[in-house]
């Protein structure tokens, strides 16, 4: 398959290359500097220049003949925000993908699936499990960039692709993300529950999150939004107990929601709260899981599998 991947050099798009490439597809991964992507990727794949995603169309020669597209792109949302880097977190995703529409219109002949990045947080948060037919929660910040990143991505269906809305979750990788910012602390035996830690966590391994965009974009059942979420989401304190066992360092010290807001300002929020998210189209769809269990799956991203 030949498929075309904006994102590909951040901690998602850098392994479901690495997929893609293992499995024999002709990857075209589409960044703001090509030369620089060419070079994470040790020379070995196609590399176009899509300059500013915010204000124009994605380069439709990169799309042109491809079968599907993984659009994973979009400003980092774990930093503290302030208004210009909400605008980003927001513009990045909304109007990059609008743009990223707007170039496979113009491709000859067109993509025929779109597998477009969201997230869960596009859910109301609270500990009432939640699946793909939940709404969202309007009037906060997240949801709401979710929400409208997603009616970009929906647009592509009247241009005849099949389109999957992949909400992702917490991703668990070394490499970045939650777990990489929790590990230093939880590894000098400064981790612990936050804030009380009651608030779920929708999480999933890294080889899930892209078993799962694989599984999305190669399943013509596949379509509309699909949770890309762990079947067991567990809680925050549930989270930190397993993850100080698997590090054999004690996980007790708990973290105050007030030290986090002082650090982070409204981003907080993301740790602060959290929503019971179930996959349930991957389950209808036959996905299988690769890495299902928490404690398995934290030992594989921390490299402490036995
Ligand atoms: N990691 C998670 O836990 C998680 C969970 C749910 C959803 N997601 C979503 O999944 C997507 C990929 O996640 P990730 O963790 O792999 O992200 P990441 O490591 O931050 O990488 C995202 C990529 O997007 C591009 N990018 C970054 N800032 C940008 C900006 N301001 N404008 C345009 N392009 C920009 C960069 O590619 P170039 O520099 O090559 O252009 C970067 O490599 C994101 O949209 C993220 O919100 C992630």
């Amino acid at each position: 398959m030949k498929v075309a991947v904006t994102g590909a050099t951040g901690t998602i798009g850098a392994r479901l290359v690495e997929e893609l490439r293992a499995r024999g597809d002709e990857v075209t991964v589409l960044s703001r500097d090509a030369e620089r992507a060419r070079r994470a990727f040790g020379g070995e794949v196609d590399a176009v220049t899509w300059a500013d995603p915010k204000s124009e169309p994605a380069p439709a020669e990169a799309l042109s003949g491809r079968e599907g597209v993984v659009h994973l792109l979009g400003e980092p949302i774990a930093q503290r925000w302030s208004d210009e880097t909400k605008r980003e977190i927001r513009d990045s995703r909304v109007l990059g993908t609008e743009n990223l529409v707007r170039g496979i219109a113009a491709a000859e002949p067109r993509p025929k699936v779109l597998v477009s990045q969201s997230a869960e947080g596009i859910y109301p948060r609270g500990s009432e499990p939640v699946d793909e037919s939940g709404s969202a929660d309007p009037g906060t910040f997240l949801s709401d960039v979710v929400a409208a990143w997603e009616g970009e991505a929906a647009k592509a269906s009247d241009l005849g692709l099949r389109v999957v809305r992949a909400r992702t979750g917490v991703v668990l990788s070394p490499e970045g993300g939650a777990l990489a910012t929790m590990l230093p602390f939880f590894k000098a035996g400064l981790g612990g529950p936050v804030a009380g830690g009651r608030q779920y966590v929708p999480w999933i391994h890294l080889d899930d999150t892209v078993g799962a965009l694989l599984f999305c974009l190669d399943t013509e059942a596949a379509s509309g939004p699909v949770n890309v979420t762990a079947p067991e989401p567990v809680t925050n304190k549930v989270l930190s107990k397993v993850l100080g066992r698997v590090l054999g360092r004690p996980a007790i010290l708990p973290v105050p929601a007030l030290g986090l807001k002082v650090l982070y300002g409204e981003m907080a929020q993301v740790v602060l709260t959290g929503a019971n998210v179930r996959p349930r189209r991957l389950e209808e769809l036959g996905y299988r899981f690769l890495r299902p269990e928490l404690e398995p799956a934290l030992r594989a991203a921390t490299g402490r599998e036995s």
